[in-house]
This record gives structure tokens, sequence and C-alpha cells, in this order.
């Protein structure tokens, strides 16, 4: 229990949040309600706690899968309509991270997805920073907002998305590109046209979903054509015994996110996650040479995977990042040492610039 306090009490940095997921059943009625705006579909399952007053509270329902999920993700954004709502939603997810222990954040944003419902980009983009900024204001979280191509849609309507994203690259509001949506059928290299016109408008910072409910040569797809630098949940490339190999020597950082893999049956269980072999140096390495060479061999050639623990859609999966470290440590009884090597490489992988870094290590 003095470990799970440890863990408790981290300081956590997040590269893998959605902050069309970080939108509570609260803030969605709140809006909703302000907006006139009567959701079709029933999203909620409806309990009711005798603890608290015979308090009723929503949480959303169980999703089958990946696609099912993004139905109800996508469903869930309807609500959205003004400037004030994008803030809210960006501030509420400040207040969150914060009592999650989070100092720096990176949150993709669908922007396109609100401009094609005929909402004015700028209420999104603008809203959210007014959000996130406050936010940064009163608890010290940094943040960079980052967009992405969305694969339901055809490779031309993901380049349009890139232009939409242009005139915020240039005010310096979204630092990164993600490609992110359903997967299976959609291969990386069929986005390549978006990735290429995010190239040309100045984009530097390159990640993509890839081997979530996809195979792993997607993972590899992501690396070799669209040049991304950073593997959002890649399970099934981890699950293979060559990619894995690589993203270890390349040093790619994988964001994991245990809870949001559960929740959408992407694995059945924790342990399926390889988080051991993740954190250990390689030891086919060191088992083919002399036991004398063994320490050379680990500070030479090997060195363990640079991943993250991450919460990728908080309020639908109701789960947190912090639940996300817990459910991690309780499976895998990490030691202090393996929570360190996950905070600092968490630091070193983010994209905030070395002087956010310097003070966060
Ligand atoms: N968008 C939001 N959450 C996602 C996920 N888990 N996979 C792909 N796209 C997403
Ligand atoms: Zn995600």
């Amino acid at each position: 229990h003095e470990q799970e306090a440890f863990v408790h009490a981290l300081r956590r940095v997040e590269l893998h949040v959605h902050i069309e997921g970080a939108m509570t059943p609260d803030l969605l009625f709140t809006i909703a309600k302000r907006n006139g705006y009567q959701m079709e579909h029933d999203l909620f399952d409806w309990s009711t706690t005798a603890e608290h007053g015979a308090e009723t509270t929503a949480t959303y329902k169980e999703y089958m899968d990946l696609n099912h999920f993004l139905n109800v993700y996508t469903k869930a954004t309807e609500v959205l309509k003004t400037h004030r709502d994008f803030h809210d939603l960006g501030y509420e997810y400040m207040r969150k991270a914060h009592s999650n222990g989070v100092m720096h954040a990176e949150i993709f944003v669908d922007v396109q997805t609100y401009v094609d419902r005929g909402l004015e980009a700028d209420d999104v983009v603008h809203g959210l920073e007014e959000g996130f900024s406050r936010g940064q204001e009163e608890f010290g979280i940094s943040y960079l907002m980052l967009g992405c191509a969305l694969r339901h849609l055809s490779p031309d309507q993901c380049v349009d998305g890139m232009e939409i994203l242009r005139p915020y690259h240039e005010q310096g509001l979204i630092h990164g590109m993600g490609l992110c949506s359903m997967e299976r059928g959609q291969p990386p290299s069929k986005f390549l046209p978006a990735f290429q016109r995010a190239k040309d408008i100045g984009f530097e910072r390159f990640t993509a979903h890839a081997g979530e409910d996809g195979p792993a040569s997607y993972v590899s797809e992501a690396l070799d054509v669209l040049g991304v630098t950073r593997i959002d949940h890649g399970i099934n490339g981890i699950k293979d015994q060559e990619v894995f190999e690589r993203l270890r020597k390349e040093g790619t950082m994988v964001t994991l996110c245990p809870l949001s893999n559960i929740a959408l049956n992407v694995i059945q269980h924790l342990g399926e996650l390889p988080i051991r072999k993740m954190l250990d140096h390689d030891l086919k390495v060191s088992r083919r040479r002399p036991w004398w060479r063994v320490e050379h061999a680990h500070a030479q050639e090997s060195s363990p995977m640079q991943f993250s623990i991450n919460s990728d859609d908080p309020a639908l999966f109701n789960s947190w990042i912090t639940d996300n470290f817990i459910a991690i440590h309780k499976e895998h009884a990490l030691s202090k040492a393996d929570w360190i090597k996950i905070s600092h490489d968490s630091i070193d992988g983010s994209w905030a610039d070395q002087e956010r870094k310097e003070e966060m290590r």
C-alpha cells in the first residue's frame, strides 16, 4: 500500500488524450441544457448511490469495440456548439488533469468534425485555447494541442482537414499532427497526402494511432511511410516480436492507454500488455554473451522500450490517467525504479520545449 501511495502521488505527463473523450456526462448535460439540445440516443447508464443522499449519476454505456465506441464519441460531441462550450470542455479537462497530478498534457482535437457540421473553426480552437490557458494559469499545467487526420473520412477530405488547421499552426496553437479514428481496413499509407500537406504547412511533430485494432504491419507503415516518431496504442505492434524490437531499438515513444484497450476489447486482460518486457533490457543480447560481458552488453546494445501510460478518452471510459497508472501497478507490481523510468521517459518523449522538460524532471 505504501507502493500504491507512491504511484498515486506521482506527477504525470499525459501524451495521449482526446478532448472529445474528456467530456463528462455532467458537462454534456450542462451544455445540452443551455443549448436547448436534445440528445437523440441514450448514451448513458444511470445508477443511484444511497451513500450520497440517493444521488443519481450517469456513466457512458459499455462499448463493444473501437468502431462502436467511435459512434458514441461522435454522437456525444454533437452537443458542442459555441466558443463557450469549447472553453468549458478545455477548462474542465485541466481541472480533472490537475486532480490527477498532471503537469503537462498533449491533447488531440478533431477540429474537422465541427467544421463539417457548420461550426466556426475559430470557436473550436480559440475556445479550447482559452479554457486550456486558464487551466495553465490556475494549475501550472503546460499543454500542447494536436490536430488529427480522421480515418473515417476520405484521403482528400483529410487533406482539406489539414488546411483547416493551417491558420492555427501559424498562430502557434496546434503543435503536432496525429492519425485517429477507425483503423481496421484503413492503412496509414492511404493518408500520406494529408501528412505531406501537414509537412508543407510546417508541422514537424507526427504521431499515429496504429496497431490498436489494426495489424502490426500498420505500425511499421506509420513509421516508414508517414514518418511518425510516436505510436499511439501500438498494441498489436508490441505483441509482434519484430515490430517490438524495432520500436525498442529506434526509441519510438509508444503511448499506451491500458484501460481504453480493456474498454474497447482490444485486450481482455491487462496481463496481456508485456510491461515487464518493455521495462527490461534486452535479455537475448546478454544471454548470448559470457557473464563478464553482460554489463557491457546492457550499456552498449540494448535499452528498454520508451513508453508512457495515458487515458485516451477518460470521461467516456470513466477512467482517468491515475486510474490507468494504478491498474498497471496492481497487475504488474512495478518497483519505484520502474515508475521513475516511466515518468522520465514520458517527460523526455513529450513535445514540450527543453526548458519545460528540465522543470518537470
Ligand atoms: N479517437 C478517440 N479515441 C480514439 C481511439 N481510441 N482510437 C482511435 N481514434 C480515437
Ligand atoms: Zn486515442
